[in-house]
């Protein structure tokens, strides 16, 4: 699900990228069943089309993951702006969680959802093979996510450097950690950030869910646009699982907390839930690949 989601992002980046030199595309997932590792095909056709000025803000999009958030909140033209980029696919649905008591029911669901990515063997094996440790806590890397993007305060880094070990995580979470790291990675960063929100979709087939991930790179790239910064938490994910999917996953499997959010989301399916607000940009941010070394692996 995430892959698909992330999917869509990139393909979202590379229609407005083409925009700015007036280049149409038209993209299609799994174009051939035939073929089932072709996994997107676009086709670019020039003079099609109109500038997206949201090109401008593609390589200064980056994750913030410090704590604080700060206001001032949006305007309503702002917040309207938001609402068209995800309204681009019909697929998904953009819900505010600003009002306290929405806030809070969506809190509860994440502080499971992401204590259980410290729990699960699996989910914890996914999260911490994303970070490079090996670049330290003080330099960019290229591919992966450098610690020192993590907003981890410095005391605190030596430990969670030693939780990327699966058993000490099981050790530590004989003591409670992964309720500590859930609710310091997720909670308590979304009750303090001015704007929450998430993405629903009607369902979770490829197309809604690879349609999520554009709506979502529209959106996100808007919220750079207005000079904010923005946060994913990608946990909630685990509820859109079907049911005997999510089992696996022990504490997430609270069917009756996760019915009764659907039922408030008139049956949309949540699949991403993210904070926005005003920060300092931290000064290490994931690198991206230099265009040489794309052009280099098609040789
Ligand atoms: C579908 C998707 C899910 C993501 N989920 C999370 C998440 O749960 N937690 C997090 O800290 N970052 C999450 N991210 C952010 C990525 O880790 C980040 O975009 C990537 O490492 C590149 O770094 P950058 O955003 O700083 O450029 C997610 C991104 C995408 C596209």
């Amino acid at each position: 699900m995430l892959a698909l989601l992330s999917l869509g992002a990139v393909a979202e980046n590379l229609t407005i990228a083409a925009s700015r030199f007036g280049i149409g595309t038209k993209t299609v997932l799994l174009p051939d069943p035939t073929q089932p590792n072709l996994i997107m095909q676009i086709r670019l056709q020039a003079g099609q089309t109109e500038i997206d000025p949201l090109w401008r803000h593609i390589p200064l999009r980056h994750t913030n993951r410090r704590v604080h958030f700060r206001g001032p909140k949006m305007t309503d033209a702002e917040r309207s702006q938001l609402d068209a980029a995800a309204r681009t696919y019909s697929a998904c649905q953009l819900v505010w969680l600003d009002e306290p008591n929405r806030r809070r029911q969506a809190l509860r669901l994440m502080r499971q959802a992401e204590t259980e990515r410290f729990h699960n063997r699996i989910l914890h094996e996914e999260l911490f093979s994303a970070i490079r440790f090996d670049a330290g806590w003080r330099s960019a890397c290229s591919e992966g996510l450098p610690p020192g993007a993590l907003g981890v305060e410095p005391p605190l880094r030596a430990f969670f450097a030693l939780l990327r070990h699966w058993p000490v995580m099981r050790l530590a979470n004989l003591l409670g950690a992964h309720h500590m790291l859930g609710w310091r990675a997720c909670d308590l960063p979304c009750r303090l950030a001015p704007h929450l929100g998430l993405l629903a979709v009607k369902n979770t087939d490829n197309q809604a869910v690879f349609d999520a991930g554009r709506a979502f790179q529209r959106l996100w790239l808007g919220v750079i646009s207005q000079g904010r910064v923005f946060a994913a938490h990608a946990g909630l994910g685990l509820f859109a699982l079907e049911g005997h999917k999510r089992r696996v996953f022990r504490q997430a499997c609270s069917t009756n907390l996760a019915e009764s959010w659907k039922a408030s989301l008139d049956g949309a399916i949540p699949l991403m839930l993210f904070r926005i607000g005003r920060a300092q940009p931290l000064s290490i941010v994931a690198g991206r690949w230099e265009v040489g070394n794309y052009l280099g692996n098609n040789k």
